[in-house]
């Protein structure tokens, strides 16, 4: 029988590509000498006809590229080693390289942090360059148009590195939507997974390095699970995410996101207070709630509801700030505004996509809230005793949008009196109802209406920032910006606010300092520490 000592038996056989590559390598080092990879069932059969004692003799390293039914043979046999052993046997340690980009929103930044986790739990390093990587993914967003067509011409321009053995992998949004259909479009890609099913990583991981070529995690939109994992390799030591719920279930006429990241779940408040009180005693003093809708979260035990969570997860010693996005109109509660008053760690900020101004778009949109009752909400959070900060997204040019639906929106803008607003010209989505709604407005006239928009807005803002010279507010301290002599951070609106310190000692990132607003501009504030 093959043992751990000197002589150690390694089959790498079912190992393709980089996997492959580097086992041979470090078998090479053990050995100390030039293995010959041979034919794989031929040295498979030779290595079948060694006895035990053979083995202990000759081999100091066998290196075996066999057939699958030659492993399982000599395994059964207890000829060798398997890959598992081969890779937990300290000499054999093989480096495994991993380089991920992620597209689009703080969802898919989060479940990156989760996937870099779980691929370090599995014994992958994360690398920066593709070049350096033996597996290169990239963790992709669908919400519009310009946003997928990324994800393909970053694999066109990568490809190339194929021919040194790396494996390519497609996750997140456009993975779910396209599918299976990504192998056909760019065959060198060997895994496509859905964030539904990162929770088996893990296996499709191995699966791939067995050198299986197209693997695809694809669940559909019935999952009923969460990806809760403890191996988030959180990238910031101070603020960080906390996923409350995913999926979505409210099918917007123009949204892809219930098809891409299935159907709404939310996690325990159990299980979230748990994070956040780890994450509190691992020094996070900021922590932002995630979800699609996290309005719309629903304690699977029953024991809180979304503003009961805020409030306990703000309640934590030494949470300061706890933000939360995205919310749904249409699920925004009273009692969340009541949350943020009597609790001081909640952030003065509500981010409230409103999509349109019009009612009879909002319709069209299947948003299930009229612009009257968008409005109600808004008098809730700016009748609070504290101020809150409110933003919006928008979408301009929305199939049949004409230009007085366009000008309520404009007003409805001017009457909110937003901090920021988010915009996009409305892009045709695959599965989704809006796609077969007839007069669509032509891209340049989308265009123009998202540039009137975009120009009235700063403008509006520019007034409101102005305003809050003269305050004084706290800043969370985030970085330096020595060449100005500055210090970089963050209100509890969520406003840049970037000042310059009281001394010469720069106060340090994570900390918090009390700030006089000096100077305003459309989209930040400047300001001295007092
Ligand atoms: N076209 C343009 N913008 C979209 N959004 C969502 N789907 C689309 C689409 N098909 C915008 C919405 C949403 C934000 C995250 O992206 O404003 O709130
Ligand atoms: Fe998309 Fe609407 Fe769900 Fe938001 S609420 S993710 S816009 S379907």
């Amino acid at each position: 029988m093959a043992s751990h000592g000197d002589n150690v038996a390694v089959t790498i056989g079912l190992a393709h590509g980089f996997v492959k590559q580097r086992g041979y390598d470090a078998a090479m080092r053990v050995a100390g000498r030039t293995l010959e990879l041979r034919g794989e069932t031929e040295a498979a059969q030779d290595a079948l006809l060694f006895s035990d004692e053979e083995l202990q003799v000759k081999a100091s390293v066998i290196v075996v590229a066999a057939t699958e039914t030659a492993v399982e043979r000599a395994v059964r046999e207890g000829k060798f080693l398997t890959h598992a052993a081969l890779y937990s046997h300290p000499d054999m340690a093989v480096e495994k390289t991993f380089f991920l980009e992620t597209f689009g929103c703080q969802m898919n930044v989060h479940d990156s942090e989760k996937v870099i986790g779980t691929l370090q739990q599995q014994g992958y390093s994360q690398v920066d360059t593709e070049e350096a990587a033996d597996l290169i993914l990239y963790n992709t967003c669908s919400i519009r148009d310009k946003a997928e067509q990324k994800v393909f011409n970053r694999l066109n321009d990568t490809k190339k590195l194929l021919k040194q053995g790396k494996r390519f992998g497609v996750l997140g949004c456009v993975a779910q939507q396209e599918g299976e259909a990504i192998f056909e479009r760019a065959p060198y890609v060997s895994l496509v997974s859905g964030s539904a099913s990162y929770r088996k990583l893990p296996e499709m991981l191995a699966r791939l390095e067995a050198g299986e070529r197209r693997i695809a995690g694809l669940d559909d939109r019935q999952t009923d699970e969460t990806f809760e994992t403890e191996f988030t390799a959180r990238s910031n030591p101070y603020r960080g995410y906390i996923t409350i719920i995913e999926g979505c279930d409210k099918f917007c006429a123009y949204c892809v996101v219930p098809y891409t990241r299935g159907k709404e779940r939310s996690r325990t408040s159990t299980s979230v207070l748990a994070e956040a009180r780890r994450m509190a005693e691992s020094g996070y003093s900021e922590v932002q709630l995630l979800g699609q809708n996290v309005n719309s979260y629903r304690d699977p035990e029953g024991k809180r509801s979304f503003a009961e969570l805020l409030a306990a997860v703000a309640e934590i010693p030494g949470i300061r700030r706890v933000r939360f996005t995205t919310s749904h109109p249409r699920d925004f509660t009273q009692d969340i505004v009541e949350a943020i008053d009597s609790v001081p760690a909640l952030c003065n900020h509500v981010h409230l996509p409103v999509q349109s101004g019009s009612t009879t778009t909002l319709k069209r949109m299947q948003r299930e809230y009229t612009r009257e009752q968008y409005l109600e909400r808004i008098g809730w959070i700016k009748g609070s005793r504290r101020p809150i900060s409110v933003t919006t997204d928008i979408i301009v040019g929305f199939p049949g949008e004409t230009v007085a639906e366009f000008e309520e929106t404009l007003s409805l803008l001017e009457s909110v009196q937003y901090d920021a607003v988010f915009a996009f010209k409305y892009s045709p989505r695959p599965n989704t109802p809006a796609l077969v709604m007839i007069d669509a407005i032509p891209d340049d006239e989308k265009g123009k209406r998202l540039q009137v928009l975009l120009d009235r807005q700063r403008e509006w803002q520019r007034a409101n920032y102005t305003k809050r010279i003269g305050q004084v507010v706290e800043v969370a301290v985030e970085g330096h910006n020595t060449q100005r002599g500055q210090v970089n951070g963050r209100t509890s609106e969520n406003i840049t606010l970037n000042f310059v310190p009281s001394g010469p000692i720069l106060p340090a990132p994570g900390s918090f300092a009390l700030v006089e607003v000096t100077q305003s501009f459309p989209n930040s504030l400047v300001g001295r520490a007092v």
